[in-house]
C-alpha cells in the first residue's frame, strides 16, 4: 500500500496540460484489422492464444534502461508482447514491474526522477521519439490503477473525461454506453448516469475506470493490479472483464497474484529482482516448466 504508484493515481487519461498537436500515431494505425484469426478454446484457463501461430507485436522493448536519480529500476529489458491476448508481468516487490507499464504510455514522464534509455515501441514506433505526442500516446494506450479512482464528478462525466481531455468528437452518449457496456457495467448504472462515480461499490468503481479507459477507443490497456483492493467477487468480476477485453484489446497487467496471472494471461513476463525480465513465455511454459531455475524458485514460493 505504500506502492509509489499511487501518487500518478489521479493521471489515468490525463496529460490535460499537453495539447493535442501531433498525430503522428494515427495515420499508420493497421490495428483495426483482425489480428487473431481465430479464437479457439484449448480448454484450459490460457485464452485463445494457444500455438496456433504467433500474433503481431504491439509493443516492445529494446534495451530498455530505467533510472530513478541513481537508483536502477529496469535493467535492459527486450520483450514482445502480442496483440489482442493478455500478457501478465509477475514478480517481487520493488522489481520494476509498475515502472515498465509507466513507460509504455510515458507516464513516467510525470516522475521527475526518472529517466529512460533504449526503445519501446508501440507499433514500431519508439515513443520516446521526439515527435510523438504523450497525450495522442495515451489516448491509444489507456492505463487503470491498483486503488479505483475515479473522479468527483458523474458516472457519465467519468468515462466522458478523456475524450473532452484529448478532444475526442462523437456521439458521447452513444460511447459511454458502449464503454460501460464493454466494461460490464451498464446493467447497473443505466438508470443512474448522472450520480456520483464515488456512490460506487470499491468493484463497480474500478471497472467504471475501465470504461474511462476504454472509452477513448485504445489499442493497449495497462493494468496496475488493477483488483488488488478488491474482494473476490469484484475481483473475479474484473478477471473476467479482462479474458473478455483481450478480444479487442491488448492487455497488459501487472498482478502480484500468481493464481490470477495463471488463470486470465495468455503470456507471462517474469521479473526479478535488479529490474531484470528474466523469462518472457506463454502462461502455461512459465507456471509448469520455466527455464530458470530462479523463475521456478520464484512461482513455487521460495522466495519473493
Ligand atoms: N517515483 C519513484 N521515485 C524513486 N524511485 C522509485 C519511484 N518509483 C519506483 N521507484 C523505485 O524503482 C524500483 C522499482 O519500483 P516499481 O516499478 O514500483 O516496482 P514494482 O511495481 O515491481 O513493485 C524500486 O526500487 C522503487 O523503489
Ligand atoms: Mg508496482
Amino acid at each position: 500500500m505504500t506502492d509509489p504508484d499511487s501518487r500518478t493515481d489521479n493521471q489515468a487519461t490525463d496529460g490535460g496540460q499537453e495539447s493535442l498537436a501531433s498525430n503522428d500515431l494515427e495515420g499508420s494505425d493497421p490495428t483495426t484489422e483482425p489480428l487473431v484469426d481465430s479464437s479457439i478454446d484449448v480448454g484450459d484457463s490460457t485464452g485463445p492464444s494457444g500455438d496456433e501461430g504467433e500474433s503481431r507485436t504491439v509493443i516492445g522493448s529494446r534495451d530498455l534502461d530505467v533510472f530513478y536519480d541513481d537508483v536502477q529500476a529496469l535493467q535492459s529489458v527486450d520483450i514482445e508482447i502480442p496483440a489482442e491476448q493478455v500478457t501478465a508481468i509477475i514478480g517481487p516487490s520493488g522489481c520494476g514491474k509498475s515502472t515498465f507499464l509507466r513507460c509504455i504510455n510515458r507516464m513516467n514522464d510525470l516522475v521527475d526522477a526518472a529517466r529512460v534509455d533504449g526503445e519501446l515501441l508501440f507499433e514500431g514506433k519508439n515513443v520516446y521519439d521526439d515527435d510523438v505526442d504523450p497525450v495522442v500516446l495515451r489516448r491509444k494506450i489507456g492505463m487503470v490503477f491498483q486503488t479505483p479512482n475515479p473522479f468527483p464528478k458523474s458516472i457519465y462525466d467519468n468515462v466522458t473525461y478523456g475524450l473532452d481531455v484529448q478532444g475526442v468528437d462523437g456521439d458521447y452518449d452513444e460511447i459511454v454506453e458502449n464503454a460501460l457496456r464493454r466494461a460490464a457495467l451498464w446493467d447497473e448504472v443505466k438508470d443512474q448516469l448522472d450520480s456520483s462515480g464515488l456512490d460506487l461499490s470499491g468493484g463497480q468503481q474500478q471497472r467504471l475506470c475501465i470504461a474511462r479507459a476504454i472509452a477513448p477507443d485504445p489499442d493497449v490497456i495497462l493494468m496496475d493490479e488493477p483488483a488488488s483492493a478488491l474482494d473476490p467477487v469484484a475481483t473475479s468480476k474484473i478477471e473476467d472483464l479482462i479474458e473478455d477485453l483481450a478480444e479487442e484489446y491488448t492487455v497488459i497487467i501487472v498482478t502480484h497474484n500468481m493464481q490470477q496471472a495463471a488463470r486470465i494471461s495468455d503470456k507471462t513476463a517474469v521479473f526479478l529482482t535488479g529490474g531484470e525480465l528474466v523469462e518472457f513465455d506463454d502462461t502455461e511454459k512459465i507456471f509448469e516448466n520455466p527455464e530458470h531455475d530462479r523463475v521456478e524458485d520464484y512461482i513455487t514460493g521460495k522466495f519473493g
